[in-house]
């Protein structure tokens, strides 16, 4: 096992009806600013529930940050940051809303001339304004970690950003949110979870043996609760094992003195960046090439994966490999994802050589577990992906 140091000082506040410790969780005298999505909390009830909770502080609100927060979007929520001296964020959603307002934190105390910079450069973030979150879709695990992916539309990037200044105060994860999510974001959860896991266990034998136990626990759990959650939003057991599973899955616990992988997710983002496909999505395009393409390197953890998550005991190591590859991208299917690029797009026959042309302009030379993967490794598996 590596050497590894670990804090994560956000505090989880899980269960039914735990929205109104709002009231005393958030510093007293504090100007809030609530920030939201485009709409959601207001047709089930998460709205009213946090501002009854609000009611003894002065707030302001931001709504309207769409889904893979766009950077002009918050440029202007950090107007009203700037010019009502707000000292504390309230994000109350999903993971968009969460990382736009963990950029918001930052560069609400950002020295430079742009913010953009903060992008740009991806240096870590060590103080940010203070902001909790109200976590309204399980999937990407933002309510308990420091990372965030930020969109520009007009450039069409998508950039990652994070550092230890921020983490959320607090969130509060109440599963019966989950109630009011359509069909697609549920089962886009579902696949961002399980890949989360993915990047950090899916890589070589370090006989971290406990990481690897709580990794193929998660993903176990995943693929027990999916078809129950699918079915009906409103099983409450169905409904935390899920949200858990979301929040454990990139919480930082799993990935401590392992290497992890996250190639996948930095092809993914740049799919998101093209065409607009959901994050999930494109992470469902890219993994099952991404673990055929590098089959031999991982080929080891790729059957542990197989037996001990699908049960898979017969035939060579590359077999199981290979066999729980497949499983993977039919767990998939299952959630109602498809997993070929083409089925989102007419216009995919480029797309290999954009990724490659954008790794490459970038300096970014390896990707991976052993930083061995190149941008032409990248286009290669992009191809597959069509
Ligand atoms: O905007 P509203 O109207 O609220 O609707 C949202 C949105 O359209 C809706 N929704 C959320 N909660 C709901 C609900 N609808 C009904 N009932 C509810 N309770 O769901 C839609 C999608 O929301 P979004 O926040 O975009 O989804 P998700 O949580 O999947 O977040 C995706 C973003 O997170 C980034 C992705 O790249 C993407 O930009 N990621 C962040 C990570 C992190 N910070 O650690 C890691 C991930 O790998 C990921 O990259
Ligand atoms: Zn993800």
């Amino acid at each position: 096992m590596n050497n590894f140091e670990f804090k994560n000082p956000t505090k989880i506040i899980f269960g039914k009806d735990q929205i109104s410790r709002l009231a005393v969780e958030i510093p007293t005298n504090s100007k809030v600013l609530v920030l939201y999505g485009g709409g959601s909390i207001k047709s089930n009830g998460i709205y009213d529930q946090v501002m009854t909770a609000l009611e003894s502080f002065e707030v302001l609100e931001f709504g309207g940050i769409p889904a893979n927060p766009e950077y002009a979007v918050l440029m202007k929520a950090l107007e009203v940051i700037k010019s009502h001296n707000i000292d504390f964020l309230l994000a109350v959603g999903g993971g968009s809303v969460i990382d736009g307002t963990k950029f918001l934190s930052a560069a609400a105390l950002f020295n430079g001339d742009d913010p953009w910079e903060i992008l740009e450069t991806g240096k870590p973030i060590l103080k940010g304004l203070p902001f909790a979150t109200v976590l309204t879709l399980p999937a990407t695990g933002s309510e308990m970690n420091s990372g965030a992916v930020i969109t520009r539309m007009e450039i069409k990037e998508k950039r990652i950003m994070g550092g230890p200044g921020l983490y959320p105060e607090f969130s509060i994860l109440d599963p019966q949110v989950i109630q009011s999510i359509p069909q697609r974001q549920i089962a886009n959860g579902i696949a961002d979870a399980f890949t989360h896991v993915m990047e950090q266990y899916m890589t070589y034998p370090t006989g971290a043996i406990l990481q690897d136990h709580l990794a193929e626990s998660i993903l176990q759990t995943l693929v027990e609760v999916a078809p129950v959650i699918l079915k009906d939003p409103t099983d409450y057991n169905a409904a935390s094992n899920f949200m858990w599973s979301c929040t454990m899955a990139l919480n930082g616990l799993i990935g401590q003195g392992v290497p992890s992988d996250w190639a996948i997710h930095m092809m993914g983002h740049e799919l998101t960046a093209l065409y607009g496909i959901d994050h999930a999505r494109t992470l469902a395009i890219i993994a099952p090439s991404h673990y055929r393409y590098n089959v031999e390197s991982k080929k080891e953890k790729l059957a542990q994966y197989a037996e001990r998550v699908w049960g898979i005991n017969e035939g060579t190591t590359v077999e199981k490999a290979h066999a729980g590859i497949d499983k993977m991208e039919a767990f998939f299917h299952s959630l109602g994802i498809k997993t070929r690029l083409s089925e989102y797009t007419a216009e995919y026959s480029g797309t290999a050589g954009e990724v490659f042309n954008r790794f490459t302009e970038r300096g970014w030379k390896g990707l991976g577990e052993h930083k061995s993967l190149t941008p032409s490794d990248a286009e290669k598996i992009v191809e597959m992906a069509y």
